[in-house]
């Protein structure tokens, strides 16, 4: 069998997409009822961390221990990747010595090399340019609570950053639409979201235009990690684009509101929408748990 990564959302099908959430679904009965499952038993994934994380790190090993499986956490300060040892001699000995390795770092490219010389798959845990596993977490979360993603309306206000480049290519892939309103000079780049055409996003001058009608208004944070030095720069040009309740009353009277987290409350989104009724933050927090555990399952045993 050919080794499966996962180093975009496009890396999978429409039906692999569907098959995961059916098998994440279920492993999230079957560990809210206590129910052991073991399919991983014996198997090891490693974990390298270039940038800061909560969420991610938590999801990944407690998802693989719940699995009968181990984990490894590396990061660059303290291991050989961050004093220079190349990324495709790392990729030869890590995947020697383990069954599954998710990646969080910089460029995309470097993730790519990692895959393209290791022996078993590799996990984008976040880049620069993508963040699937936060996305499939997403879409998995607005299913349980509105039913299918196809047709309806996301609307992402704020920074084309790798969480949005992300959303771009799920619309592709699931067949729904995202309106995108960006302040100027920061508007998409379809080829650094490695898009297919435009048929799947619009773009709006004005966040209230982009959130107008949304079945889901979703946002993150104006800076993303490696970005800090733009920090003072950003937030002067962001400032029109907070997700406040005037932005979620021009959306659908049912429209969900996501945020990937960590959040600043009265930036990107004020705490009376964070914390309002129509967030589900901490679902969709949740849920990195039992979709990664479902990705993983997929890419080691394939269809169970
Ligand atoms: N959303 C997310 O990836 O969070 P962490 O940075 O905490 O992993
Ligand atoms: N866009 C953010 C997401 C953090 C989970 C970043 O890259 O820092």
């Amino acid at each position: 069998m050919s080794i499966k990564h996962f180093l975009q959302f496009n890396d999978l099908t429409r039906d692999e997409i569907e098959y995961i959430f059916e098998r994440a679904a279920w492993i999230k009965k079957q560990f809210k009822s206590y129910q052991q499952y073991w399919p991983l038993s014996d198997r090891t994934l490693v974990m390298i961390f270039e940038k800061a994380s909560t969420r991610t790190r938590l999801s990944f090993e407690a998802g693989m221990q719940q699995l009968g499986g181990s984990a490894i956490y590396l990061n660059t300060r303290d291991s050989q990747l961050g004093r220079g040892e190349p990324v495709e001699d790392a990729a030869q000995v890590i995947s020697r010595m383990s069954d599954i390795v998710m990646i969080r770092t910089f460029e995309q490219s470097i993730i790519e090399r990692f895959a393209a010389n290791s022996r078993v798959p590799v996990i984008n845990g976040l880049t620069n340019e993508y963040h699937p596993c936060q996305i499939l977490a997403d879409i998995f979360t607005f299913i349980e609570h509105r039913g299918s993603i196809q047709g309806k309306t996301v609307a992402w206000i704020g920074d084309s950053n790798n969480v949005c480049n992300t959303w771009l290519q799920a619309a592709e892939v699931l067949d729904f639409n995202v309106h995108v309103s960006t302040p100027p000079e920061y508007e998409v780049e379809p080829e650094r979201a490695n898009l297919y055409g435009t048929d799947h996003f619009e773009e709006f001058a004005d966040p209230m235009m982009a959130a107008k009608d949304a079945d889901l208004v979703t946002t993150d944070v104006w800076t993303s990690m490696g970005f800090e030095a733009e920090n003072e720069e950003r937030r002067k040009d962001f400032a029109d684009w907070q997700v406040d309740a005037d932005m979620m009353r021009v959306a659908k009277n049912n429209a969900l509101f996501m945020h990937c987290l960590p959040a600043h409350r009265g930036e990107e989104v004020a705490a009376e929408v964070i914390d309002g009724p129509h967030s589900v933050v901490w679902d969709e927090a949740e849920n990195r748990l039992h979709v990664q555990k479902a990705l993983m399952e997929y890419l080691l045993l394939g269809k169970v």
